[in-house]
């Protein structure tokens, strides 16, 4: 007990020492940021122990300038951001992670991280980027993180995350512009929230396991520039109401089990429409003459494997790929 003090102290006094003038903030916290950082290292391994970058996260520097991690400028000593992607490491996200309370961004991108998300990433309000892409994480996507109403960009793609995407998420997080929830196992409907997010520009949901329909309401989302639905299971018909997404660069439903004749409001829907991928899915009816002549900057457009009839329209000049 009394050691345990005595280091306490000693961290104190280091980390009192190294701060720039005027502190900011506690000693004691700062303490806390190094403790969390000493937990989630414990938490991890380096998969190549030769040029691990975590066995320079040791108390023969100050933490501030161990690798990946970045203190604040506004607050010394407080961890605002953990950029460690591509540091080869396994193991698992500590949910000491939860004390860094100054964290604004989380990097851990191709990693072979494992287990769950930790939920208690909830807890930290001023988070604006989480980026876990391309790790072998599992489990659902917590609902706590909708607690996170900072948070800008929120990167998952290839993980194996599964079960449905919270219909919390999108309620609270007015600024998300980026969801990439891409290459998972997420199943059920795209929740109604996501309608609820002004911001979002970025929408991934391509090659997960998401069934229902379309949400009528997404047509909402209005500086919306790339939807990818791909390669799910959604049905039903596409809204006509997706027309008004007149900032979309890419629209990517191919893959699916969608019916019905595309909307006309799809014709017209973007003049800096880039991609149309509508392939693989159950679609009828007649491509209008017409079809292609408001979309200007259209280069690629993907339509086979549907029910398609009639000719191809003249208006296609300026297509480099298309598959009919
Ligand atoms: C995180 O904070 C909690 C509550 O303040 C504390 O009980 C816990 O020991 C801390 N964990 C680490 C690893 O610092
Ligand atoms: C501690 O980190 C330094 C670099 O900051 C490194 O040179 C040293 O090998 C590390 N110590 C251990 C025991 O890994
Ligand atoms: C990651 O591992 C590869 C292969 O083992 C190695 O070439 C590379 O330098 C490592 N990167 C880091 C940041 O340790
Ligand atoms: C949500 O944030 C509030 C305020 O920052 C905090 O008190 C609460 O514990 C958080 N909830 C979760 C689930 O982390
Ligand atoms: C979409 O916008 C309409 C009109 O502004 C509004 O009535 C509706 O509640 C919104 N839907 C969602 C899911 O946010
Ligand atoms: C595709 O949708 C049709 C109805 O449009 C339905 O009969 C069929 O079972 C669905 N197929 C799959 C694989 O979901
Ligand atoms: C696009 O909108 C214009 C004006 O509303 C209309 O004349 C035209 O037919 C529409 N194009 C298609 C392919 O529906
Ligand atoms: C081809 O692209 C150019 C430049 O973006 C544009 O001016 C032209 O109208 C396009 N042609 C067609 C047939 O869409």
């Amino acid at each position: 007990m009394a050691r345990a003090v005595a280091f306490l102290l000693l961290l104190c006094l280091c980390s009192h020492a190294l701060a720039s003038s005027p502190p900011t903030s506690s000693s004691a916290a700062k303490a806390a940021d190094e403790l969390a950082l000493l937990s989630i290292k414990s938490s991890m391994r380096s998969t190549s122990p030769s040029s691990s970058r975590l066995a320079s996260w040791n108390t023969s520097i100050h933490y501030c300038g161990w690798p990946g991690v970045v203190c604040s400028r506004r607050h010394p000593g407080r961890v605002a951001a953990l950029r460690m992607g591509s540091f080869n490491l396994s193991g698992t996200i500590s949910p000491s992670l939860a004390n860094l309370s100054f964290l604004r961004e989380l990097d851990l991108e191709e990693n072979q991280l494992t287990g769950e998300i930790p939920p208690e990433l909830g807890r930290l309000g001023r988070l604006e980027t989480v980026n876990l892409a391309a790790n072998a994480l599992q489990g659902t996507l917590p609902p706590s993180l909708d607690n996170c109403t900072n948070l800008m960009v929120l990167g998952l793609r290839s993980n194996q995350l599964q079960g449905e995407i919270p219909s919390t998420i999108g309620a609270r997080m007015k600024k998300l512009y980026i969801l990439d929830l891409q290459q998972n196992g997420f199943s059920g409907g795209i929740p109604l929230s996501l309608a609820e997010l002004p911001s979002m520009e970025f929408l991934f949901l391509y090659d997960n396991r998401l069934s229902g329909e379309i949400p009528t309401a997404l047509s909402n989302l209005t500086g919306l520039m790339h939807l990818d639905l791909d390669t799910n299971m959604l049905s039903g018909a596409i809204p006509s109401s997706l027309g008004k997404l007149s900032s979309l660069t890419w629209l990517t439903v191919a893959n699916n089990n969608l019916s019905g004749t595309i909307p006309s409001s799809i014709w017209n829907i973007s003049s800096s429409l880039w991609g149309l991928n509508i392939q693989h899915n159950n679609f009828v009816g007649l491509i209008p003459s017409n079809a292609f002549a408001a979309l200007p900057e259209l280069r690629t457009i993907t339509m086979d494997n549907n029910r398609f009839h009639g000719r191809l329209p003249t208006s296609l000049a300026n297509v480099s790929v298309l598959w009919y």
